[in-house]
């Protein structure tokens, strides 16, 4: 039916409310489902076929919920399991839906990255699954092949996270390791001069890494990339935006439903913090 679908958010746990956030922010007149698969987070370290069994479910859990576009807001199941979903999942079981569409966050960073950069030696940091799974330099070397990238996995970041510790010297003691990793890794005559944030709970903890890394250094964050990136998608996808449930007046906010695999209690605080309003969210069972 017409005006009828929502968009959904996909990620582990809370790292996707930093996309989601600028995605509310810039088109408010959608209505959205945000999912957080918070009682198996972290997927950071987890093999390339739980990745894609959690994320699968996760995405029909949203479709389920009445979501026709469902933006998987998470680097590691973009990387490993996006491209599984859209050429395998939406065409065997949703092959009477093919309007179903799933999108990630890979592409539209990729896609940006150049102009932050005047050395072109950028610094990554991600989850070991992402930086496993090498869809990164994949996608830099037909995007932006001039693009010198260093990766470094920070597999202690997103548990910090997803345990509320934003701030304080363990945390920042953790954050100075992996800057020092970092610089480490550049060969002589290297100059980094942009670090990307490929971990959407990263941003979480922006005001330690803004800290920690110099100043000369700029520290970029997918979160308004990604929503630039869908406002152009329904430019240029007209039918699927006029089966989307919106408001003419963009003043008027259509609401989000939350949802966690875990405790509600835990998600509602934390999330309240992250998004700056009160946060009710329910309980969701994946299969
Ligand atoms: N938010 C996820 C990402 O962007 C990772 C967190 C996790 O390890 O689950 O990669």
């Amino acid at each position: 039916m017409e005006g009828n679908s929502k968009i959904g958010i996909f990620d582990s746990g809370f790292g996707g409310l930093t996309i989601f956030r600028c995605i509310k922010s810039l088109l408010p007149e959608y209505e959205y489902v945000y999912l957080g698969d918070n009682a198996r987070t972290p997927y950071g370290q987890r093999s390339f076929d739980t990745v894609l069994r959690f994320t699968t479910q996760g995405v029909d859990f949203l479709f389920a919920e009445g979501c026709r576009l469902v933006i998987i807001a998470c680097n590691t199941a973009s990387a490993r399991a996006l491209r599984s979903i859209q050429q395998l999942h939406l065409t065997q079981k949703y092959k009477d839906a093919p309007f179903l569409r799933v999108l990630g966050v890979i592409r539209p960073t990729v896609e940006n990255i150049d102009s932050y950069s005047v050395s072109k030696v950028v610094a990554l940091w991600a989850t070991e699954g992402a930086v496993r799974s090498g869809s990164f330099p994949l996608e830099i070397s037909h995007f932006a092949p001039q693009i010198k990238l260093l990766q470094v996995a920070c597999p202690l970041l997103a548990p910090l996270v997803e345990a509320g510790e934003l701030e304080g010297p363990g945390t920042e003691h953790f954050v100075d390791k992996y800057w020092q990793l970092t610089r480490a890794r550049q060969m002589e005559g290297e100059v980094v001069d942009a670090l990307l944030l490929a971990c959407t709970h990263y941003p979480l903890l922006y005001s330690v890494i803004r800290r920690v890394v110099p100043k000369e250094v700029a520290v970029i964050t997918q979160g308004e990339l990604v929503a630039k990136s869908l406002q152009d998608y329904l430019w240029r996808h007209p039918e699927m935006k006029k089966h989307l449930r919106s408001n003419d007046d963009r003043d008027k906010d259509r609401g989000t439903t939350f949802y966690t695999t875990d405790r509600c209690d835990h998600f509602d605080h934390l999330a309240h913090i992250f998004m700056g309003v009160p946060v009710n969210s329910k309980l969701a069972v994946l299969l």
